[in-house]
């Protein structure tokens, strides 16, 4: 028998063993989810057919003055880059993702939203006073994961653009 073979064999078994472990969230978490069959949209159809199409992200008017963002986080940025929305008003954020888990953060605020594959994190947010806030992802999420940031602009109410129906709101309209 060959001890040193059969070392380096069972080392090898180990590391492979130990990749996936390390992957919880990308790999078992997911197929778990799938298993269950508790998935609220397809990540694989994000961009196709419902609520997170292209043209309905971004912030929508409510007819209460409140505002509604709609976003989609994916290796590696957030969808809009850029997010406009009016201070002192209560945001309605949906947002999924349409791979890996990321966490959605404000830096300079406590918010920080964790965002999984196959389901819609809804929160409520406001920000009282107006101004730039730089967007972070705060799980690891990959090998891009620390370029991950974007950006959102909080303006005073009267400087929001006022949106046509159905219209969407992002910094590229203000
Ligand atoms: Cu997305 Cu880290």
């Amino acid at each position: 028998m060959n001890w040193r073979r059969l070392r380096t064999f069972w080392l090898t078994v180990l590391v492979l063993c130990l990749i996936p472990a390390t992957r919880y969230y990308q790999i078992d978490e997911p197929l778990l989810r799938y298993l269950k069959g508790t998935r609220e949209v397809d990540p694989l159809s994000l961009h196709l057919l419902g609520e997170f199409v292209e043209n309905n992200l971004g912030t929508e008017q409510n007819a209460d003055g409140s505002v509604t963002v709609r976003m989609i986080a994916q290796q590696y940025l957030f969808v809009p880059h850029c997010i406009l929305v009016p201070a002192g008003v209560p945001v309605h954020l949906r947002i999924t993702s349409a791979d890996a888990v990321h966490a959605l953060a404000f830096s300079g605020t406590e918010y920080n939203v964790k965002v999984l594959p196959g389901t819609i994190s809804a929160t409520r947010l406001e920000f009282s006073q107006p101004g730039e806030y730089k967007t972070v992802c705060r799980e690891f999420c990959g090998a891009g994961h620390y370029a991950m940031r974007s950006e959102l602009k909080v303006v005073p109410r009267e400087q929001f653009p006022v949106l046509r129906a159905g219209g969407r709101g992002n910094c590229a309209v203000q």
